[in-house]
């Protein structure tokens, strides 16, 4: 069993400063910040109370982080850190000692499993090992591990040390006594907080304990629970706070009882619980923290925003946060918290939203670009398409039916379009501006087919959607940063359905000051080198070339090439880190290439959800913000929640330069979580991505505008695939004399 692995990465975390920032003002109990309380260390990302998990809380927490270990007694009375009062969840006990299984009475409920009583702490030492129950997190580190002792966690010196005990009837039932251990324990070295949900335990050893060293906390399970020694449910507890003090100096509370959330998973008004408590002198630390388990949709799939409603709000802060993640904690105590005004930089990257604020309204909608401004976007983005009659709009994709409701009403125009998509779908071309304005938006996730993880359904069909002279208009009026205008199947349009995308953004701008001697920014953004051409000749316009392929590498013929169209590029996010089965490998040299040669990059699509985000960023979206840009220096990020992006990117705590912050957000280093997964759990190494090539890069000529002839031609369009090559065949027949004059004419009636 490998016991000590190094974790390559914890080296950058030791020149953190621990100095309290003086200027923050807190509403909890003493004045002073909220501690985190990690539970079981870092078990969002390692075995719960492995050593990994606690070196690892503690190399990536706030100064003063408490770690935390469930207790539980082995056979002889030994104290081991797991959770559950059966080891079979999380441990492999189960295929060690195969008939270890027996049912024991707990609280007057026959549970059944491998109880720590039934072994000794060398049985449970040498050959049991940690697994991870919870699957968003990594199974990697399974099986390699041994369980910590209560004596291992506190050989990590964790600068304070918790012990929660959640079982003391049980172990007195059955002959052993956690007041005795307890009583061993606290005399060798420092136990900060006690904390039981057993009232007759808490008695027990007030007593026992040295309260000036020791808090003793009482800790609120489910409020239908009944408390073992009063036989009290705990919400009948709950109401008779005052009792408490007499025992006990703090609280633990489940977080839903401090911010109640609705069945359909909304927040309501706080409970008055905090500041009761504090007037009783009484300190309150909130549980059940998790950046990956489903929260209200009220905090938009962030965990900071969460945390921040606990500990710095108007009315109150709970005195500690109890959390798997603790690094996610320690952002929003540290540095998020009372940070409201802090002007972005200038070398700051650039926020771009993605079809608006799309993580909270439907995408491409008036609220959705609104959010964005309101969220901190510098820039908002319209992905051009077009109506059967001509009208430009703002929408994600040329097929309606993911992002409205045409497939009610319009299903009979459904239809597979090789060259655009290979899935059928309802094409904006085949709609009128009139029918499209019947449609209502729809909110959807890009999760909602993998298990969930839906977006704000209360507001799923409001907003309207923009023409993209309707969308100029909204960027003047909000005074952002700039506009990304997006245009794609440029070719397909104009010589299949005598749609010319071009000149329609052209003659918007046309109408629009926007550009031209307003100040504001207008990025032109395509993934086809003949579009960005056509807009070579007005210089204010930075060109945006959409690179959608997986690259590894991008030399310098094909960058030079990039340069004749493009000012920038905008990247996924695998072209720059890629991963594999969660963890990142590492980081191409794509950013240097492009950026030796003057080419902006952008990395595209950023999103909140957990699911989406490699281990190595702590199921943070913060962390893979940080990654980008303070990491690896991109010049711009792509987001649909522009929110998250803004309160990192204006955040002391985002600069290396701020010395006086008392914690900063270390961007992720790809490839060394991976370096600690052993060998033999490595996934096998994937097939080499290629680097760019100059002919994924030069796209041919636009074609010429036609009309389609009525009724459209029966024959099937040419099997294609995607983009760049694709549209080859249709391009090159199309090209005429009278396009190039049409274009030329537009452009300079814009100049
Ligand atoms: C084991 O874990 C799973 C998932 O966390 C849970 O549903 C189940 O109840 C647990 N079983 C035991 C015996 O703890
Ligand atoms: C651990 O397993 C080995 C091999 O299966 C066995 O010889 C040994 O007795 C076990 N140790 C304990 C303490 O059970
Ligand atoms: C708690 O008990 C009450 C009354 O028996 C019941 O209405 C409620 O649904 C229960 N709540 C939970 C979370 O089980
Ligand atoms: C959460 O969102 C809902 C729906 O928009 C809103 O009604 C409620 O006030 C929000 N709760 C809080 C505490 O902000
Ligand atoms: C939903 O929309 C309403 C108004 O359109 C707004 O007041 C409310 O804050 C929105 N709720 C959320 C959770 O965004
Ligand atoms: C541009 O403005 C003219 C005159 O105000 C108007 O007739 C035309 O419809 C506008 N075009 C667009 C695309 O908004
Ligand atoms: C990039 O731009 C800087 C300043 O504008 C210039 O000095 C440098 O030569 C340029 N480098 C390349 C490779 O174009």
């Amino acid at each position: 069993m490998i016991k000590n692995v190094l974790l390559v990465f914890l080296v950058i975390h030791a020149t953190l400063a621990n100095s309290e920032s003086a200027s923050k003002k807190w509403l909890t109990l003493n004045g002073r910040r909220p501690s985190v309380i990690a539970r079981g260390g870092f078990s969002g990302l390692f075995p719960e109370s492995s050593d990994f998990a606690n070196q690892m809380a503690l190399a990536t927490s706030l100064s003063g982080v408490a770690v935390l270990c469930n207790l539980q007694l082995t056979k002889e009375g030994v104290g081991i850190c797991q959770g559950d009062i059966r080891l079979d969840n999380t441990t492999n006990i189960a295929m060690v000692f195969e008939k270890g299984s027996r049912t024991y009475k707990v609280n007057g409920q026959d549970i059944t499993g491998w109880f720590a009583i039934d072994f000794t702490a060398d049985q449970l030492l040498a050959n049991v090992s940690l697994l991870q129950n919870i699957f968003s997190r990594p199974s990697a580190f399974d099986a390699m591990l041994p369980i910590s002792t209560v004596d291992d966690v506190r050989s990590s010196n964790p600068p304070a040390f918790w012990l929660n005990v959640q079982y003391d009837a049980f172990y007195t039932e059955n002959k052993l006594s956690v007041a005795n251990y307890i009583q061993k324990a606290t005399r060798l070295q420092g136990v900060n907080y006690i904390s039981s949900p057993e009232i007759g335990f808490l008695k027990k050893i007030n007593g026992l304990v040295n309260k000036a060293k020791t808090k003793l906390v009482f800790v609120f399970l489910d409020k239908n629970a009944t408390e073992p020694t009063t036989k009290q449910t705990y919400g009948s507890i709950l109401g008779n706070l005052a009792t408490i003090k007499a025992f006990a100096s703090g609280i633990v509370v489940p977080k839903d009882y401090i911010w109640p959330v609705n069945a359909a998973n909304y927040l309501e008004a706080p409970t008055s619980l905090v500041n009761d408590a504090h007037k009783l002198g009484l300190e309150v630390y909130a549980s059940g923290f998790a950046n990956d388990f489903t929260t209200s949709y009220n905090y938009s799939y962030d965990p900071s925003a969460e945390y921040l409603q606990f500990i710095d709000n108007s009315q109150f802060s709970v005195d500690g946060l109890i959390t798997d993640f603790p690094p996610t904690a320690s952002e929003a105590v540290a540095c998020f918290a009372q940070y409201t005004d802090i002007k972005p930089t200038k070398e700051q990257a650039l926020i771009i939203s993605h079809n608006g604020a799309s993580g909270v309204y439907a995408g491409s909608t008036d609220l959705a670009y609104q959010q964005a401004v309101e969220d901190g976007a510098n820039i908002i983005d319209c992905s051009v398409q077009m109506s059967k009659d001509g009208v430009a709009f703002c929408l994600d994709s040329v097929d309606v039916t993911r992002d409205t409701t045409a497939a009610a009403s319009f299903m009979s125009l459904s239809t597979t379009i090789p060259e655009i998509q290979e899935s059928a779908g309802i094409f904006s071309f085949d709609l009128s501006w009139s029918d499209i304005q019947t449609l209502q938006p729809q909110l959807t996730s890009p999760f909602e087919n993998k298990g969930g993880l839906p977006r704000n359904p209360a507001n799923k069909s409001k907003g309207k959607f923009l023409t993209l002279a309707e969308f100029l208009e909204l960027a003047k009026v909000k005074a952002v940063t700039g506009i990304l205008i997006n245009i794609e199947n440029a070719a397909y349009l104009a010589s299949q359905k005598g749609l010319d995308i071009v000149s329609a953004v052209n003659t918007a701008f046309g109408n629009a000051t926007l550009g031209k001697e307003s100040t504001q920014k207008v990025l032109i953004q395509s993934d086809d080198t003949s579009v960005l051409s056509k807009f070579k000749n007005v210089p204010a316009y930075s060109r945006v070339l959409y690179l959608k392929d997986e690259i590894s590498d991008a030399p310098r013929t094909p960058v030079e090439e990039i340069k004749k169209y493009a000012d920038a590029v905008t990247l996924p996010r695998f072209s720059i880190v890629p991963t594999v089965n969660g963890f990142t490998t590492g980081t191409t040299k794509v950013v240097n290439e492009m950026q030796a040669a003057n080419i902006s990059v952008y990395v595209s699509v950023l999103r909140n959800e957990f699911i989406t985000l490699p281990f190595d960023y702590f199921s943070d979206p913060t962390i893979e913000i940080a990654t980008y840009t303070s990491g690896i220096g991109v010049d711009g990020i792509i987001t649909e929640y522009p929110a998250t992006a803004s309160r990192y990117l204006r955040n002391p705590c985002s600069s290396n330069s701020m010395p006086d912050s008392s914690y900063s957000i270390i961007p992720a280093e790809a490839g060394s979580l991976l370096k600690t997964v052993p060998e033999e759990t490595q996934p096998p190494a994937s097939t080499p991505t290629p680097a760019l090539d100059v002919a994924d890069v030069v796209d041919p000529p636009l074609p010429a505008v036609t009309k389609p002839a009525s009724p459209p031609p029966a024959s099937p369009p040419p099997a294609t695939s995607p983009h760049s090559n694709a549209l080859q065949n249709i391009a090159n027949v199309g090209l005429s004399l009278v396009a190039i004059m049409a274009f030329t004419l537009l452009s300079l009636m814009c100049n």
